[in-house]
């Protein structure tokens, strides 16, 4: 990672840019906006920093430089997360650094109970599983489920099936046939104990009963989203697995970006009002991580120009992991130092401007650009979809006008990376269709409101 130059830092930060405030006549509205029901099959998806979301931070007055480097913090994590999943390895905690938060980037509001209790759950497209912080639970920093007041709530035993599809329920061997269904995980930096439960789940206005998760009773480190996560993986015990009578493993999210006035987008469950027409691509399945959803890059073109990326950068290898996925739970594209540098070095010589500085983990950013200045697009080829990013999605700029830089980078040097993430900056404002059934992912433009 490249390190901050201090001058630059400096100058940085008596800019103070604040893109994280509303303007007023958005807060008055708020209360009425953020009580307003989810209807039929379609949540309301918030950024973290959303005026509704539980997890803005109190202040808002957060500057844009210290979001950016606090977000690539996140990414570092989270890469080496995925990476410790494609290539199956427990994962190696890493030390962080001060922290806002460091769970995914947006928040769905889901009801769990009877009579339903709502908590707003991190999505998270490359999970299975779905985690709710239970009354009693040590660490938990948020609103928990309480679990005494919910008539429907049931703890699974070490004998129920679904007990053998968790990983860690290790004192399930040998247990007594009436002992509960315990286990212990990790999760980014992260570490939690739980209890396999069931209740409903209520999504919108879709209750889903019986629904599988698993109860947290003890939270370490930062990474646990606070008020839960609902993984919208495609493995054993996914969401999508256990409302298969009800959505038939589709759905379709648009995620806002967080510099708009107020960021909602949208998680569509189920195939019905899913768009029609809509470039796709074939999802691949990876059979050690069924969860993760790999599609086929074939090249990456900066303005007019396939750029010239070793074909291994690219290539899909189950055995190894490598490849490409979507993920909505990074920020900032990362690519493999192969096809990265490349990409980079073409976007810069396109640009053409002398002076290229950094800030945190981005290596190409430009001072002082003319509003008028117009920046090369970037386009993804996978195959049989041909995806072209506007400057919205490649750029993060200050709102002062201060600074702008392209918003992707290589995997840091502590991450052994081998896979491709396109990454929710590079999403917002598309219209993303996972349709498991049909085995393909679209991407539409799309303004999320
Ligand atoms: C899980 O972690 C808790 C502490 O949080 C510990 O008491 C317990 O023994 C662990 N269980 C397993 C199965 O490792
Ligand atoms: C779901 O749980 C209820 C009790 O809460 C039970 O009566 C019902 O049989 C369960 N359904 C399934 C499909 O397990
Ligand atoms: C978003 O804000 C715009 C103007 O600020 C408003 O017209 C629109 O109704 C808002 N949308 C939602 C979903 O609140
Ligand atoms: C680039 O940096 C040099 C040295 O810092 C400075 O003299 C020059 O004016 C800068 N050029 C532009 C276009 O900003
Ligand atoms: C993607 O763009 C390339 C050229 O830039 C073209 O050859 C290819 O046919 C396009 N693919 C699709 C599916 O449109």
């Amino acid at each position: 990672m490249t390190p901050i130059q201090l001058p630059t830092f400096l100058a940085l930060i008596t800019l103070t840019i604040t893109t994280l405030c509303l303007p007023p006549a958005a807060q008055a509205s708020v209360g009425l906006q953020c009580n307003g029901p989810d209807r039929g099959s379609t949540l309301k998806v918030m950024h973290i920093y959303d005026q509704c979301s539980p997890f803005r931070p109190a202040n808002g007055g957060v500057s844009w430089e210290e979001t950016v480097v606090e977000t690539m913090k996140k990414d570092d994590a989270r890469l080496l997360y995925l990476s410790s999943l494609v290539a199956r390895k427990s994962v190696v905690p890493v030390a962080s650094g001060r922290q806002i938060i460091q769970s995914p980037t947006y928040v769905v509001r889901a009801r769990v109970g009877t009579p339903a209790q709502t908590l707003v759950m991190a999505m998270d497209t490359s999970n299975d599983a779905a985690w709710v912080p239970c009354s009693g639970c040590v660490g938990c920093t948020s609103t928990v489920f309480a679990t005494a007041k919910s008539t429907t709530y049931k703890t699974l035993g070490c004998q129920a099936p679904q007990c053998q599809q968790v990983s860690g329920a290790a004192r399930c061997t040998g247990a007594i046939p009436t002992s509960s269904c315990t286990f212990n995980q990790t999760y980014g930096s992260s570490a939690f104990a739980a209890t396999l439960s069931s209740d409903t789940l209520t999504l919108a206005t879709d209750p889903i009963p019986n629904y599988t998760f698993a109860c947290l009773s003890a939270v370490t480190g930062t990474s646990i989203p606070p008020q839960g996560l609902l993984g919208l993986g495609r493995g054993p015990l996914s969401l999508l697995s256990q409302s298969q009578s009800l959505y038939s493993s589709t759905f379709s999210y648009c995620l806002p970006h967080f510099s708009s006035p107020n960021f909602s987008g949208s998680l569509r469950l189920g195939p019905i009002a899913q768009p029609l027409r809509i470039k796709t691509t074939p999802l691949l399945r990876n059979p050690h991580r069924p969860s993760l959803y790999y599609v086929n890059m074939i090249a990456i073109r900066v303005g007019r120009r396939i750029v010239d990326i070793p074909p291994s950068a690219l290539a899909f290898n189950p055995t190894t992991g490598a490849g490409t996925i979507f993920d909505s739970g990074t920020v900032f594209t990362r690519l493999v130092k192969e096809a990265y540098v490349p990409v980079r070095d073409e976007f810069r010589r396109r640009v053409g401007l002398p002076n290229v500085t950094s800030l945190g983990g981005f290596d190409t950013c430009y001072n002082n650009v003319p509003s008028s200045f117009v920046f090369p697009t970037i386009s993804f080829h996978f195959a049989g979809m041909n995806v072209t990013l506007p400057v919205e999605n490649l750029l993060i700029h200050s709102t002062a006008g201060g600074l702008s830089c392209l918003a992707m980078a290589a995997a840091p040097d502590n991450v052994n990376s081998v896979v491709n993430v396109i990454a929710s900056m590079q999403q917002q404002n598309h219209r993303v269709l996972f349709d498991v059934p049909n085995n393909r992912l679209g991407v539409a433009r799309e303004r999320c409101t």
